[in-house]
């Protein structure tokens, strides 16, 4: 897939960077779009660093149509674009649904309002596990039914989702891969880039990474009296280049005409449900260092236990989960101590 380009937006934040070094390393011409809302330029240097080609990068709102129109002229013959640009904070979120409905909804709507007059047919939607709520059935797959969403961003992923699939039954020539992520964590094993949470971070993992560094006091396990083996809430941990990989899977199997239908759904995940608190001593395991921690009231709004079956996306994609969990919590923390000792260094 040498130089075909492929447009990355939010390819400045967490997921889009790596995604955007497996991009790279395969052969690929990223552009990358970003308005770094939750994201810094520095990025587009640390992809330089782990890839020796700095992606082009232009500092635009998905949600302004002009200067992404003007943005898909200059950089013609574009083949796929990821869509990642989206806000994720559930809690934000609930408070503040139109900034969410705007930037998510909208920013999609527009791409694929100038795909069709750029000539542009495939795209690769960022998902996630949270459309099948508390699952009736696990592992869960593709087919299980949508739940109602429980917070506005859950939801704007629901719509994007529908917006997509109400857009290819209209008859537009055009395809796409939904991706839907379990619970990405861990970072570049080169430390170079990795999840850089503003402020006090809602996700368990930059919590714990920060708690270990001494940032926090300690870690507040969200319940212990679930319906689970220990008590404490399952999720399926996805290493987070393991799920950039899946991306490049998809632009290829999109570019390649592989697609059984235009339409296409995948579960990324690992198929393995762990704990809090498994979590948590694996993470003392292999780093060891100790990290204090107080079991506290459940988090409104969590779900109770959710992991993928993700057969669909190894036998149909060809992606398979590499990483074990223990090495995605190393890379973590490596991420972690090398990015506290740069700012030290600042
Ligand atoms: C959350 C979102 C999900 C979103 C994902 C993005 C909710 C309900 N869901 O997933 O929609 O796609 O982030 O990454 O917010 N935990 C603690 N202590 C902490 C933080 C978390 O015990 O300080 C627990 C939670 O209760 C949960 C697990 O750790 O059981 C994972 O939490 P988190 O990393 O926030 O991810 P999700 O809630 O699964």
């Amino acid at each position: 897939m040498d130089n075909v380009k492929v447009l990355v937006t939010g390819g400045t934040g967490y997921i889009g960077s790596h995604t955007v070094v497996e991009l790279q390393n395969a052969g690929f011409e990223v552009i990358i779009v970003d308005n770094l809302s939750n994201s810094t330029i520095e990025s587009i240097a640390r992809i330089e660093h782990i890839t020796g080609i700095k992606p082009h990068f232009e500092n635009i709102d998905c949600v302004d149509y002009v200067a992404m129109d003007d943005m898909f002229s200059k950089y013609e013959g574009i083949k796929a674009i990821i869509h990642f640009a989206a806000s994720k904070a559930v809690g934000e979120s609930v408070e503040k649904p139109i900034m969410y409905y705007r930037n998510n909804v909208n920013g999609l709507m527009n791409i694929l309002d100038l795909m069709p007059i750029h000539g542009i047919r495939n795209i690769v939607f960022s998902s996630s596990c949270t459309v099948y709520g508390q699952p009736d059935v696990l592992p869960v797959t593709e087919d299980a039914p949508i739940k109602p969403a429980t917070s506005p961003y859950g939801n704007t992923k629901q719509i994007c989702e529908e917006i997509i699939r109400d857009v290819i039954h209209s008859g537009a020539e055009m395809n796409s891969i939904l991706l839907r992520y379990f619970n990405p964590i861990g970072a570049h094993p080169s430390a170079e880039i990795g999840e850089l949470p503003v402020g006090i971070p809602s996700n368990l993992v930059p919590f714990i990474t920060q708690t270990a560094i001494g940032l926090r006091e300690k870690l507040s396990v969200f319940g212990d009296d679930y319906n689970t083996s220990d008590g404490s809430c399952i999720r399926d941990y996805i290493n987070v280049v393991d799920l950039a990989k899946a991306h490049v899977l998809a632009v290829k199997r999109m570019l390649e005409n592989k697609q059984d239908v235009a339409l296409e759904c995948f579960n990324i995940g690992t198929g393995k449900g762990t704990s809090v608190l498994e979590l948590i001593s694996a993470f003392k395991k292999v780093t060891g260092v100790d990290l204090p921690y107080q079991i506290v009231g459940r988090r409104s709004g969590d779900i109770e236990q959710v992991w993928a079956d993700s057969t669909k996306a190894n036998s149909v994609l060809g992606w398979k989960a590499e990483s074990t969990i223990e090495e995605t919590l190393l890379s973590a923390w490596r991420w972690e101590q090398k990015l506290r000792a740069s700012l030290i260094e600042k």
